[in-house]
């Protein structure tokens, strides 16, 4: 049998993990200037240039779009495809079809960039794209789940690496999603109305929006760090046994959760609390799995030290602990009456996604990038630590401003005078925002200037002939 680390990569399609792999960084680029636009309007409202296709309104789900399914879903591409195969030490299955889902992702998002500024939309959180669009989606992410089941069942092994598990769960799960959320009546090609209304929607809807953040946003995520930890520590997973209970307890739990998003609304209370419920049932699992990411590195401590890849990785499961800490909190009905609508949860959900998903994502490429342009290190690894660094503090600027002002927004709302009438008016809660979301701003500034260095770094890295970037001999 191939010794798997020595594995040159002629026996494995990696012209498809090369394709995903250089587009999550393209993609990357492109949402967060967005998302740092969309800062910035928040500060000056005169940067939409009064053009509507560049309103605040239409660039923010541009924004969420491109960073979660152009950017977080290629990195989950590239590495779920890669992985799949390294671990079932077989090439990938359909090799036309895994093209074809690569062309066709593209063809979606660039009509998601082409139709959202120009306000074609559903209003639906994270599922605005139209009736057309969502079936391109549905079409290839049933030829993805074709080609990475297909590849796992002509595996050589016996076994079915754990990565593998999270992975499939992330795929299966996103495809049920999508399709039942995205059930709409077409009234022409750009407009659909959906098959649910009232409550009944909203519960569809943010069963939708809490799994996209479970199976997409956390799963897949998890897939990547069960390869890609071990692989860059140079150790075993810490306990392959709490991987598996990690991997039952999270999807069981995961699907239960929803109505948080839901809470003091026209849902049954019961649904409501059963959410508050499960969420905090929730953290178990997610503790059980950040504990054993960051435990892998016993005995390989030191390596933290000067390998900047490794810290991308381990900092992002910090910010994972932190995040499914935060959420159970946040899901606690009386906590939610002073958090939801503030920039609280905008916080939470960047500490999720910049400091979770975009720096395990970071930290996998650094890690891939080099071995699938035959090399066995980027070309600057100084500018790999300065990136580290810029991601870092640009997610603690973000979120700490953030919880201040979320915090802040939520009691000057609620501050009643003695005789009954609002201590604050709304624009004075805003005009107190202000000095935050400059910080925001500037975090927001950080990491997209790492990101740059990485395209950068990635333009070397793949142009240096082959065999000429060796790895860096152990310290
Ligand atoms: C340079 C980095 C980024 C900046 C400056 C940024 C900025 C923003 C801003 C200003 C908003 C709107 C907040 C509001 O409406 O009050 C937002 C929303 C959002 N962003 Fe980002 N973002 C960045 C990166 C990311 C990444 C990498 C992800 C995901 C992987 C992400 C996911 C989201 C989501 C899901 C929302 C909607 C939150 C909600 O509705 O509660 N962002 N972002
Ligand atoms: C145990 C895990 C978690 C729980 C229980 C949880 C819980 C929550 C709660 C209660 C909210 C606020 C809902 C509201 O008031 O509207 C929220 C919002 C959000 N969370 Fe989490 N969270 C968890 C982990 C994460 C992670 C790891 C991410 C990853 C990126 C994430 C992304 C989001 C997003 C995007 C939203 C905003 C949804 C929206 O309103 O648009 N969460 N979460």
């Amino acid at each position: 049998m191939m010794n798997h680390s020595q594995s040159t990569g002629a026996d494995y399609n990696y012209t498809i993990v090369r394709q995903f792999a250089l587009t999550t960084v393209l993609w990357g680029i492109f949402g967060m200037s967005v998302g740092v636009l969309i800062a910035a309007q928040l500060i000056w409202p005169q940067l939409n240039f009064d053009t509507p296709w560049l309103t605040y309104s239409r660039l923010r789900p541009l924004h969420t779009n491109a960073v979660i399914f152009a950017f977080g879903t290629s990195a989950l591409f590239a590495t779920s495809y890669y992985v799949v195969q390294r671990t079932c030490q077989v090439r990938l299955f359909a090799p036309k079809l895994a093209a074809f889902t690569f062309w066709g992702w593209q063809a979606v998002i660039i009509a998601a960039a082409i139709t959202l500024p120009m306000g074609f939309t559903q209003a639906k959180e994270y599922a605005e794209l139209e009736w057309p669009i969502d079936i391109a989606i549905a079409i290839i992410w049933i030829s993805y789940a074709i080609v990475f089941f297909g590849t796992i069942a002509k595996r050589t092994t016996s076994h079915i690496y754990v990565a593998n598990w999270f992975f499939g769960a992330f795929i299966i799960t996103v495809a049920v999603l999508h399709i039942v959320n995205s059930m709409a009546v077409p009234v022409s090609l750009f407009k659909s109305y959906s098959l649910y209304s009232g409550a009944v929607d909203a519960m569809v809807q943010w069963w939708y929006g809490h799994n996209a953040v479970g199976f997409l946003l956390t799963a897949g995520f998890l897939g990547m760090m069960y390869y890609f930890v071990p692989k860059q520590a140079g150790r075993p997973v810490y306990s392959y046994r709490l991987s598996i209970v990690h991997f039952w307890a999270l999807i069981a739990l995961y699907i239960w959760a929803g109505p948080h998003h839901l809470h003091y609304t026209a849902l049954p209370d019961w649904t409501q609390s059963l959410g508050m419920v499960m969420s905090l049932i929730l953290f178990a699992p997610s503790w059980g799995g950040m504990i054993n990411g960051i435990m892998t590195l016993s005995g390989a401590w030191h390596k933290l030290r000067t390998d900047p890849v490794l810290r991308f990785l381990v900092v992002s499961l910090s910010f994972y602990g932190m995040s499914t800490f935060e959420g159970p909190m946040m899901a606690i009905k009386t906590v939610n009456a002073l958090s939801h609508y503030t920039d609280w949860t905008i916080g939470h959900v960047h500490s999720g996604a910049l400091g979770w998903v975009a720096m395990v994502s970071i930290g996998s490429l650094y890690h891939l990038i080099p071995i699938l342009f035959g090399h066995g290190r980027m070309y600057s690894m100084k500018l790999v630590n300065v990136h580290f660094w810029l991601a870092t503090i640009g997610t603690v600027l973000y979120i700490v401003s953030m919880w201040i002002s979320g915090v802040m927004q939520g009691l000057m709302w609620r501050a009643v005078n003695s005789d009954g009438t609002l201590t604050y008016s709304f624009v004075e809660s805003l005009e107190a925002s202000y000095p935050f979301y400059f910080v925001r701003f500037i975090g927001g500034c950080f990491f997209l200037t790492g990101m740059f260095l990485m395209a950068y770094n990635v333009i070397r890295t793949v142009k240096a002939p082959k065999d000429t970037l060796p790895a860096i001999a152990e310290a």
